[in-house]
Formats: C-alpha cells, structure tokens, sequence
C-alpha cells in the first residue's frame, strides 16, 4: 500500500471518528461516563462494608426471636394490634428478631413500629399481615397503616404478605366514584427516617393507596418483592421512593392501578434493576413540582427492566409551575410490551379535577438518557418528549431505541417539543426533523 493511500485511510477513519462531535456538539460518546454517577457505582460495590451489619446480624448467636404470639396475637379474624406492638417493643429493645408465624392470617389496625431499637432487629414475616378494614379506624391520620419509624441496621424479611385489603378503599376514592371528595388513603407500608435498611423477600397485595413508601431514608437495599394490586385499583402505586439516598431496588415484579415504581423529590442515587411492571403505570420519576413546589431528583439508573401492557414505560412527569431539577438519570435496557406510551417525558401533568394552567417557571430536565429501549407501542405515539416552553428538557440522549408498533401494523411516531436531544446509534422513530 502506497503511503498516499495510508494517509488517506487514517485521514478519513479520524474524520469519522470526530464528525460526529462536530456535527452533534451536545453529545460526546463518554458523555455519560462523565455524569457524577461514580460515586453511585461505588456505592454499590461498597455494599457489603456498608451494611456489614448484616453479616454481623446472621453471626450473632445464639438468634434471639420473639413470636408475635407469644405477645398475644391469635390471627383469629379479631384485632391483633396490641400483642404486635407488645411483641415489637420486646423486640426493638432487645435487638430480636420479631416473626410473624407461617400461614396464619393476623389483622392489624394502624401501627407505628418506633426505633431506633437494639442492632440486630428484624422483622421476619412469613404468614400474613393484613389491614383492618374498617375505614373509620385509620381516622384522624388517614394516610398510614403499618409505619416503620427511624430504624436504622434493621431489616424485614421472610417471604410473608402484607395485605392492604383495599377494596373498600378503592370503592370510596374519586377515581372510581367521581361524586366523592378526593380524600387520599393510606400508604400500607411506610419506611420513615431509616437508615441501613433492608427489605427483602416480601408480598404486597391490594393496598389501600401505595403499597410500600421509603421516605427520608439512608442506604435502603430492596429485594425480591412481589407488588400486587388490580389494574384497576387507583393510586395504588407499587414502591415509592421520596427523600431518600442511595436506594437500590431489584428483581422485583410489580403489577398495580398505578406507578409500578415512583421517584419524587428529594431523592439521589437510586438503582433500580431487573424489575417487571405490568399491569400498570409504568416506572415514573415524579411528579415533580406539583402546587409550585420545588423538586430535586438526581442520579437515577433504571438497568433492565420488562414493561407488559402498560400505559406508561419509562416516565418523566412535572406539573406546571414548580422549580427545581432532575437530571441524571438513565433508562437502560429495557424491553416494552404493548405500552401505550413506551418513552415519555410530560411537563404538562395534571392529575386533578380542575385543569392546569400553563405558567412561567417549571423543573428543569436534564441529563437524561434512554439507551437499548426495545419492543412495541399500543399507541401510535411511541415516544413523546412533551417538555416545558418555559424550561424547554436539556440534554437529552437516545441510543439504540426502537419502538414498533403492537401487532405490526400502523407505524408509530416521535412527537417532541421544547426539548434539545442528542441520538445515536439506532432511534425509531424520530423526532420529525422541523424539530430542534
Ligand atoms: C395491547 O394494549 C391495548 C391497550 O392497552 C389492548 O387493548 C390490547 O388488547 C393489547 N394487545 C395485546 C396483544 O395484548
């Protein structure tokens, strides 16, 4: 090969090499390496120092337990709560673990499980817990059934259920009976004020309102959850995430009325991973910004996730009005089935009787990237970037994502506003190209 030539090859290789950051200066191919996500990555491999109590837990011998009933209980169909909380405070102060036998049925009405306990409690459920279903017994509070409150090295564990018996619930909510005030209902599983927690190997089913909430939280690893609830039941969110540092969720399957998974503000360092969601709404960041609020939310990773028949994929939902951010987020290999809105950002949410107005500030959107997304649209809009005209979504990166049409027939389309995004690789379907 004559020299010329070898010139001419190196030439034209560094030019395509390069044109791509001239042609498309927003992005750059380490662009995400470069989001502060390391710190995150860390902690994840950090884990085992970080919650080196566990280990320690499962040394400590010999395992002191308590059963619940020896406190009392008698999951006979009447009310359990005074032998749980007995039992609870025996356990907490002794650092035992508290168990909930197997196949027995216990009802609670609403109950606050107060720490910080002794290292080394536990919560091991493998029977049944299931709500009260008296709508009156949740009054004043209204907004709880079972609260796990400023525990810290503490887990709950065991295979059991928490059943919210929620169908009165549902049957009094506005959504299902438009003539009835809009009151909300309780979360049947609260997480406040916790540190070094861990959730594992757990049942939800048929909350009154969302199933389990981690809220104000530090270091949270959730595991192995199975989230059930009607399609139909309203706001009956699988895991919500409010507040709260370095959570990671996993190999968990959710199917509800509502968000499988929801993200709101206050929280950072949040990864989820190998979850399936369906029937239901889809794994949400927000909504954000609602009632002119201020929202921050930042580094989110959701790696892997199966989406089946639901009405949102992967969304970003803010309200009109509001300040604040998020930013930093990835949606990562994730496989859409019949979703009628696969990819989504929406900063025109309105979830409420009177509608919205439009207004001049809103959350900021930036530093999101949609990378290996795959499968079908129930809809024709597979995509839709509806962003602020206030604060229109800044870098935003979409690579290798395809959405097809459900059952092959139609086309889909990309509608995009207000949003200033980078693509490579594979992107299907586009933005029209009017559009910035
Ligand atoms: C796809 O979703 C739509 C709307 O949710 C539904 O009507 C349809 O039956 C679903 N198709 C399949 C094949 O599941």
């Amino acid at each position: 090969m004559s020299p010329l030539v070898l010139l001419f090859i190196i030439l034209a290789s560094l030019s395509s090499c390069f044109g791509y950051h001239i042609e498309e200066p927003l992005y750059q191919t380490n662009a995400y390496e470069r989001y502060p996500m390391h710190n995150y990555w860390r902690f994840n491999n950090a884990k085992h120092e970080r919650f080196g109590f566990m280990t320690r837990a499962n040394r400590a011998t010999p395992h002191s337990s308590i059963s619940v009933d020896d406190f009392g209980a008698k999951a006979d169909g009447r009310d359990d709560t005074e032998a749980f909380q007995k039992a609870w405070n025996e356990a907490c102060s002794r650092g035992a673990s508290l168990v909930v036998p197997e196949n027995r049925i216990y009802l609670l009405k609403p109950i606050t499980f107060s720490g910080p306990c002794q290292p080394n409690t536990a919560f091991m459920i493998y029977g049944t817990i299931k709500a009260w279903p008296v709508m009156s017994a949740y009054e004043p509070d209204r907004l709880h059934w079972i609260v796990f409150d400023s525990v810290s090295n503490f887990k709950v564990d065991g295979g059991g259920t928490f059943n919210g018996n929620g169908k009165i619930w549902w049957q009094n909510s506005c959504k299902t009976n438009t003539n009835l005030p809009c009151k909300d209902g309780p979360t049947a599983v609260t997480f406040n004020e916790c540190n070094n927690l861990r959730v594992a190997n757990l049942r939800f089913k048929d909350a009154q309102q969302m199933h389990v909430t981690f809220q104000r939280c530090f270091n949270v690893i959730v595991s192995n959850l199975v989230v059930k609830a009607p399609g139909n039941s309203p706001n009956t969110d699988g895991i919500h995430v409010s507040e709260t540092h370095n959570i990671q969720i996993s190999n968990s399957e959710i199917g509800t009325g509502d968000d499988c998974i929801s993200i709101v503000s206050g929280s950072q360092n949040v990864r989820v991973t190998d979850i399936t969601c369906g029937p239901g709404h889809g794994i949400s960041i927000g909504s954000l910004g609602a009632d002119n609020s201020e929202a921050e939310v930042s580094n989110v990773v959701v790696n892997r996730a199966t989406l089946r028949g639901t009405s949102n994929g992967v969304r970003i939902k803010t309200w009109q009005g509001g300040h604040g951010y998020a930013r930093n987020i990835k949606f990562l290999n994730i496989v859409m089935q019949n979703v009628t809105n696969p990819i989504i950002i929406d900063q025109y949410y309105c979830d409420q009787q009177v509608p919205c107005q439009e207004q001049v500030s809103g959350v900021q959107l930036s530093k999101v990237l949609y990378q290996n997304i795959r499968g079908t649209s129930a809809s024709e809009v597979a995509i839709k970037f509806e962003c602020s005209k206030s604060v229109p979504c800044r870098e935003i990166y979409v690579e290798d994502v395809i959405l097809e049409p459900e059952g092959g027939s139609g086309g889909t389309i990309a509608t995009c506003e207000n949003v200033r995004y980078v693509n490579r690789g594979k992107f299907f379907p586009q933005c029209s190209p009017s559009i910035k």
